[in-house]
């Protein structure tokens, strides 16, 4: 009867796999919902004072051109939405944490640190353990805080023009 097993079990895993990927996908459609550019100049841009910006890290700016480049470095697709999922999640609490509750932009930025939230619950499910060295490295960084790290002033807006842009690199393939 061994024998029948092995498949069995690789057929549960596959299943485990598309499964949370479809989850994925739909926490990937809401946030596109929530991240129209009418949105995202109205909630970070006309709501806040000209030529405002938010400090952040250096490594908490990830643009499409860093996403090529780790690409060209063989950096694994997971390792990559890991890396822009746990960025954003930073720079959505950083962006939050200037905004009284009564600021039209209070609700509008909680509804997206909730849906990353979600998203790290996932990767928190299945796919911990087979992240990159180096990308974990920079993910520590970030999360650990400003100990060493450069600062930069974005406008918010910014921050999630390359919030939308990464995600659309990394997601349009596999979330159709
Ligand atoms: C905003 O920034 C632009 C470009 O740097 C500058 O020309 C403009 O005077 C600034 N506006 C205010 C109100 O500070
Ligand atoms: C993204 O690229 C910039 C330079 O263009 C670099 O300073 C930054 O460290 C890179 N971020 C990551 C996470 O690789
Ligand atoms: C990435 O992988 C390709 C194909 O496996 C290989 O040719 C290339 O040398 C690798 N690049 C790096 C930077 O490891």
């Amino acid at each position: 009867m061994q024998w029948g097993y092995a498949p069995f079990l690789y057929f549960v895993a596959v299943l485990g796999l598309e499964a949370a990927m479809q989850k994925e996908c739909r926490i990937i459609e809401a946030l596109q919902n929530k991240l129209t550019y009418r949105q995202r100049l109205q909630y970070m841009k006309h709501y806040f004072p000209i030529n405002y910006t938010v400090n952040v890290q250096f490594e908490e700016v990830l643009k499409a051109a860093n996403i090529t480049r780790l690409r060209d470095q063989n950096v694994s697709e997971l390792s990559l939405r890991y890396l822009w999922l746990s960025v954003n999640s930073q720079v959505l609490l950083k962006i939050w944490a200037v905004l009284l509750e009564r600021h039209p932009s209070w609700e509008y930025t909680q509804d997206l640190c909730h849906l990353f939230e979600q998203l790290a619950e996932e990767y928190e499910n299945y796919n911990q353990g087979n992240v990159d060295a180096n990308v974990q490295g920079v993910v520590e960084q970030v999360l650990t805080g400003d100990a060493g790290s450069s600062q930069k002033a974005v406008p918010p807006k910014a921050l999630l023009d390359n919030c939308v842009k990464v995600m659309w690199l990394l997601y349009s393939e596999s979330c159709k």
